[in-house]
């Protein structure tokens, strides 16, 4: 079970008048343990040598909300490669970001009960890019030498201590971007050896065949294929759903998932999850106040539709192979807001 929210009935700090602030752009100076001292808009985020604070303004008073560094790196850090993904990223019950395409609200105890019903959340919203310079910073700033918030707990160094070093190689390593198809002409490569990809510990016994493509005569060219077992064996990364094809908008977004998916994702349509290897277990629980909704255990062959109106996060003891097949439909989320969609796509 997640952890259950850290409630603060009592603001921490004495009411006090907390000054209207721009949305300031700049970082403020002081360092904690090392690392710097951010703001965005009213907010302020601050880590040590285990912890990050995130501290807003409501009825007057400062709020203050802690969670682990490694878990707010490895949440910042798909926020940062998905471009704040379909709808609401939260990077646990009190923070997190609501994508509004072009623009991005960051929000504190807006989707925790407790904290919205008391009159004690806060929502700042940016223009998307101003809000993504400024996480690319603290994500630069705070990531360290030898942590990796995209790899698999066993398979990256610590987050945890005062600030050494930095790690730009594993922050830069966005989603790939595939226009069709991995291994087309001109699109992304398929993953081999020689381009940095080795076969993942977990996955050892998985065929590294590739299928023989026999065109019809005038046909050369037009038709691919390739293993996309052998393709997912290569991952080097975990959480984190790359397209594979791309069809209108209709979009094939397989991932290697392994411990815990970093987000409660927040979805804002419905998403189809296709279990390809091994088994996740899934915490689903209502978008709005994240009251439990189900657990859905995912075993290979498995199909869900994960419904609009929902949160969930995964859980995989080992790491598994998952297919999401997102719609890249403009506008979709409007027509679910709007009631014009159920949140579910099939009736039994
Ligand atoms: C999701 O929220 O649907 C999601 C996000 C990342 C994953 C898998 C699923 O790796
Ligand atoms: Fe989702």
């Amino acid at each position: 079970m997640e952890p259950s929210p850290e409630i603060q009935p009592q603001p921490r700090v004495p009411a006090q008048a907390v000054p209207a602030r721009e949305n300031r752009a700049e970082a403020a100076p002081e360092r904690v343990a090392g690392y710097k001292v951010f703001t965005l808009g009213k907010l302020t985020f601050q880590r040590d040598e285990y912890l990050v604070t995130i501290t807003w303004p409501a009825k007057g008073t400062l709020q203050s909300h802690t969670m682990s560094a490694d878990a707010f790196l490895r949440a910042l850090m798909r926020d940062v490669a998905w471009g704040f993904f379909y709808g609401i990223v939260n990077f646990d019950n009190v923070v997190g970001t609501r994508n509004l395409y072009g623009e991005v609200e960051f929000f504190c105890g807006r989707y925790n009960e407790t904290y919205h019903r008391n009159g004690l959340s806060c929502v700042e919203t940016f223009e998307s890019p101003v809000a993504m310079k400024r996480i690319k910073e603290i994500l630069a700033d705070w990531v360290i030498e030898g942590f990796d918030p995209f790899a698999a707990p066993l398979e990256t160094g610590s987050a945890f201590g005062e600030k050494r070093g930095a790690n730009p190689k594993a922050i830069e390593r966005y989603r790939v971007p595939t226009r069709r198809m991995p291994g087309l002409p001109s699109d992304s490569p398929l993953r081999s050896e020689e381009n940095g990809y080795p076969i993942n510990r977990a996955f050892a016994d998985v065929s590294q065949d590739e299928p023989t493509i026999e065109a019809e005569p005038g046909f050369e060219g037009e038709l691919h294929a390739f293993n996309l077992f052998r393709y997912l064996s290569r991952s080097d990364v975990t959480w984190n759903p790359s397209v594979t094809s791309v069809l209108r908008e209709s979009l094939f977004c397989p991932t290697t998932e392994e411990y815990i998916l970093p987000i409660i994702h927040g979805n804002d349509r419905v998403e189809w999850f296709v279990q390809l290897s091994d088994e996740i277990s899934w915490e689903i629980t209502d978008r709005e106040k994240g009251h439990p909704r189900a657990r859905v255990v995912m075993k290979p062959g498995d199909v869900a539709a994960m419904p609009a109106d929902i949160r969930h996060q995964g859980f995989a003891r080992k790491r598994a192979m998952l297919l999401v097949w997102e719609n890249a439909t403009p506008d979709l989320s409007k027509r679910y807001e709007r009631g014009e969609l159920k949140p579910w796509p099939v009736d039994f």
